[in-house]
């Protein structure tokens, strides 16, 4: 059994912090299968009295049988247990009867989304309880927890849900931050845990099955490219429990991790029709596998959009796992293999866009970044063009222009980006000053480069590692 607890102390303080208020309670954590909530939670309420229920797809009598026994036994009292509850409202009424002094409890209800798909009316069911028992103690503490993302901020928290402005705190547990991925691999250097990265994320339930004695591939080899094992079966077990008919959804996700961002190009690819696309891409955003991006110049409201599958495990897998299931299913994982580990360097080359990003607002730099991301545009004389990561300060009188360049970079190298990011922002349509930026994977005599070209921000791995586990809060 894995004991190792990383991180989570921004999760935990927030949880302390709403235990010591005085007055009662009504929580709502969720995030991702497989991020951390539940374990999470129970280190929250570890050393602390509380009630934990794990929800099931059975039947509501059943669900509240088990609590009852559950409750019962943090009550001390078996005969609580024997009572029959009519329903929710009469168990909880019931309990708080029962509970004699004013000692604080949690209550956890994890997995609260599958009570919802076996009863719709639950949540209204909770509103009351919540309303007419629960929000007039000072001694609950009630969390709801779900997996299901699109039914925690629709039917729990959304604004048509009965529950809607009642809850005291809520929480999305997300990643871990990348330099807590290296507790499960110590002794990976910075270069192998962002390949690494790129495959798993930050996705603790994935990083815990990591071997930290093999190499980056072969744990990938090992946790991926054999039938059965369990990151190979895990991409499709996800889907399956949000989704009831996971096809077209599949389509659309492997035609992104190949690269197609455009809803019209996806359309081409999968043989959909636009609108059907659009409508998939909906449901997935809701379920935040997808994202898009926007010209970051233009208004968010442009139609111009670039998608992209946010979650790395899941862009990983639809770019080398689903094309070649055929493959692993004939025990030819070995093929499989070879073909990431040639390709790699362009699949991290999308992965570090999104690190670089997040290290440019990391560090203290002339301009105060207030908005950053790609823009792209078409000039005047039709020429596309495409800036990886443009930053404007609030004011939109100072810009930097980053490239981001997964490769090693030489002198002449450095020089001919510089003169082309130059050349960009000449087509741009902005005036103020400006400030130009690389962002490479390995930069040759760094130092001496800075000295020949002052104007250019250079930055390598080197100095992200330096910046990640100095601060240690990415
Ligand atoms: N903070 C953490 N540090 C180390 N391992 C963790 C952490 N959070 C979760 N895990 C591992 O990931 C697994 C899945 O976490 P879990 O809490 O069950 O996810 P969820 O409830 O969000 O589906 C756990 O069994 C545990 O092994
Ligand atoms: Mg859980």
């Amino acid at each position: 059994m894995n004991q190792l607890f990383v991180d989570r102390t921004e999760e935990l303080a927030f949880l302390e912090e709403k235990y010591k208020e005085n007055r009662a309670q009504l929580i709502v954590i969720y995030g991702r299968r497989r991020i951390g909530k539940t374990e999470l939670l129970l280190k929250f309420v570890k050393n602390k009295n509380y009630i934990y229920f794990l929800c099931e797809k059975t039947s509501p009598q059943l669900n509240i049988l088990k609590m009852a026994r559950k409750m019962a036994e943090y009550l001390g009292k078996k005969s609580f247990a024997r009572i029959q509850f009519a329903d929710w409202e009469d168990l909880f009424r019931e309990f708080l009867e029962w509970k004699t002094g004013d000692e604080k409890v949690v209550i956890i209800l994890d997995e609260f989304p599958y009570l919802i798909e076996i009863d719709k009316g639950v949540v209204s069911v909770f509103q009351k309880i919540w309303d007419e028992y629960l929000s007039k103690r000072t001694d609950i503490v009630l969390i709801l927890c779900g997996s299901s993302i699109g039914m925690m901020e629709t039917d729990v928290l959304g604004y048509k849900s009965p529950l809607y402005g009642r809850r005291t705190g809520q929480w999305k547990v997300t990643e871990l931050k990348l330099p807590y991925i290296k507790s499960f691999v110590p002794s990976y250097t910075f270069t192998e845990l962002l390949y690494l990265y790129g495959a798993l994320g930050g996705v603790p339930a994935y990083l815990c099955k990591l071997d930290p004695k093999l190499k980056v591939f072969e744990n990938i080899e090992k946790l991926f490219l054999r039938k059965g094992a369990e990151l190979y079966e895990e991409a499709e077990n996800l889907l399956r429990q949000e989704l009831r008919e996971p096809r077209n959804y599949k389509l659309i996700l492997e035609a992104l991790a190949e690269g197609k961002r455009r809803i019209s190009e996806i359309a081409n690819t999968t043989g959909l029709d636009k609108a059907a696309v659009s409508r998939y891409m909906d449901t997935l955003e809701l379920l935040d596998i997808v994202s898009y991006e926007t010209p970051v110049l233009e208004k968010p409201k442009t139609k111009k959009r670039l998608y992209y599958i946010k979650d790395n495990y899941f862009n990983f897998w639809f770019r080398y796992i689903y094309p070649n299931k055929d493959l692993i299913e004939e025990k030819r994982g070995k093929i499989v293999l070879e073909e990431i580990i040639a390709d790699y360097n362009n699949y991290m080359s999308i992965v570090f866009e999104k690190i670089a990003k997040d290290f440019v607002l990391k560090i203290s730099l002339p301009i105060k970044i207030h908005k950053i991301g790609r823009h792209w545009w078409k000039t005047s004389k039709g020429e596309s063009l495409e800036i990886d990561l443009l930053g404007f300060n609030k004011n939109k009188k100072e810009y930097i222009i980053v490239e981001v360049k997964w490769s090693r970079l030489k002198f002449s190298d450095v020089k001919r980006i510089y003169k082309a990011l130059i050349n960009k922002a000449t087509k741009l349509n902005i005036s103020g000053k400006l400030y130009y930026c690389i962002i490479a994977k390995e930069i040759e005599n760094k130092d001496s480069i800075s000295g020949a070209i002052s104007n250019v921000l250079l930055f390598d791995l080197k100095d992200l590692e330096k910046v990640y586990f100095s601060q240690k809060q990415l």
